[in-house]
């Protein structure tokens, strides 16, 4: 059994990231992803860059801040919901990112066609297998385990642009928190949690509507609006542990496959909204489906990266990986509540380099795919990428030809680069974009 690198020119996903598995009678392409080997197929565009960021569990290193903030939301959940004087929720922050399209999607009842499984958007292993896009896909199979309050804490990985605050892996802490009506209601029996219609025994007969806003047709609206004033009051009170009292937000209606009704929470930071968690009454299907009955939850998902980028004046996201121990030494020994205020290191200057080329004739400017480029550009520049932005586009009068222009941004966080090895870099990557998307250079 020999296993062969394989290096071709004709896809992004073909370039770095197969393996060549030969017997004598067949041939097949392998993604080796951890020593876990899975076989590709015309879904895969998983690359070596990503797959060299599984496991560094960044939420669990000590003295990163994405750690701290994550204690500080655990120790708010520990604390505010205890059974007969033991924490209500169990934590779950060391499941594998390797997840099925089952748990990524179908198990949540996002629809086939919906555009967060496009594989422009995620990172596929192979059409059955992909880099978790949101810690929600973990929430079926622990509810299907009999679990009704608990939290999923860990990396996703989503393609996307990249700048100061976007990067392809992020964390989140994702919640649950089921309540039968004994808990929603104690000593009032005359309140019920489903509609008379809703039969707990033959829970599938039951078609349940999300046509009202208010509700799912099978809830009462006293429960569903029980439940979201303790999902709102809870969320609003976390938020201001973690910024203070006097923090400005507010509520803004939303819509998520799994969760009916839906919001978003954001603040005012920086002299703008952001958002910062997206939650909801999860979607009765989903707990039917999983086992139970009888009960109604809600859940939620929260981005530490924005959470931790806001609370100590982080200006860039890859900051978060960084080793540097300037940077690392101000999260030190810190008490958890302590505030923090991020002291750049030193800002090394940019290099901007442009890179403009035509499109071969079966790809346009509105078929050419931005982040099958910028995925490319990171896998072969790595963390001195700082930003790459489309700067120009146009097409040809006469030839027709389409043509795109892009800036790539270049930064070391630690120290000075040389336009000379910058331009050594953009010379590799022009290489790259050349064979992989049969461009030519301008
Ligand atoms: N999974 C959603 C996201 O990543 C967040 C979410 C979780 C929303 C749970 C509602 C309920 O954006």
């Amino acid at each position: 059994m020999t296993k062969l690198f394989i290096k071709t020119n004709r896809t992004l996903s073909a370039v770095l990231s197969k393996y060549k598995y030969s017997t004598a009678a067949k041939s097949i392409a392998l993604v080796d992803i951890k020593g876990k080997e899975f076989v590709s197929d015309d879904y895969t565009n998983i690359t070596p860059k990503i797959i060299s960021y599984l496991g560094k569990n960044l939420h669990m290193q000590k003295n990163n801040p994405l750690s701290i903030v994550r204690q500080r939301i655990v120790n708010y959940f520990y604390s505010s919901f205890t059974q007969r004087g033991a924490p209500a929720f169990s934590i779950y922050d060391n499941l594998s990112p390797i997840v099925t399209t089952k748990q990524n999607f179908d198990d949540l009842l996002i629809p086939s066609n919906h555009p967060s499984r496009a594989k422009s958007d995620c990172y596929y292993i192979n059409r059955g297998n992909l880099l978790r896009a949101h810690m929600t896909a973990h929430q079926s199979e622990l509810l299907r385990s009999g679990l009704d309050n608990f939290l999923m804490i860990g990396d996703v990985y989503r393609r996307d642009e990249i700048d100061s605050t976007h990067f392809p892996v992020f964390h989140q802490v994702d919640g649950v928190r089921s309540q039968r009506k004994e808990e929603l209601f104690p000593g009032q029996p005359d309140l019920e949690i489903f509609e008379p219609n809703y039969d707990k025994k033959n829970p599938h007969t039951f078609v349940n509507s999300i046509k009202d806003p208010m509700k799912q047709s099978c809830h009462t609206l006293e429960a569903t609006k029980l439940m979201e004033t303790q999902l709102k009051t809870h969320l609003i009170s976390l938020t201001q542990v973690l910024f203070g009292e006097s923090i400005k937000y507010r509520w803004v209606e939303e819509y998520f496959p799994f969760t009916h009704p839906s919001w978003e929470l954001e603040i005012f930071y920086d002299n703008k909204w952001m958002e910062i968690l997206g939650c909801g009454i999860v979607r009765n299907e989903i707990l039917v489906n999983a086992g139970p009955t009888n009960s109604i939850a809600y859940a939620f998902g929260l981005g530490l990266e924005r959470l931790a980028m806001a609370l100590y004046k982080i200006p860039d996201i890859r900051l978060m990986w960084s080793t540097d121990s300037g940077f690392l030494t101000q999260f030190q020994n810190i008490d958890l509540n302590e505030s923090v205020t991020y002291k750049p290191v030193s800002s090394y200057p940019q290099c901007i380099n442009d890179m403009s080329f035509w499109l071969p004739e079966n790809l346009t400017i509105d078929t050419f795919v931005s982040n099958d480029f910028y995925d490319l550009v990171r896998d072969i520049g790595g963390d001195i990428i700082e930003q790459v932005r489309l700067k120009d586009k146009f097409v040809h009068p006469k030839t027709k030809k389409h043509s795109l222009c892009y800036s790539i941004v270049y930064r070391h966080l630690e120290r000075t680069l040389t336009q000379a090895e910058v331009n050594e870099v953009h010379k590799v990557i022009e290489k790259a974009v050349v064979d992989t998307f049969g461009v030519a250079m301008r």
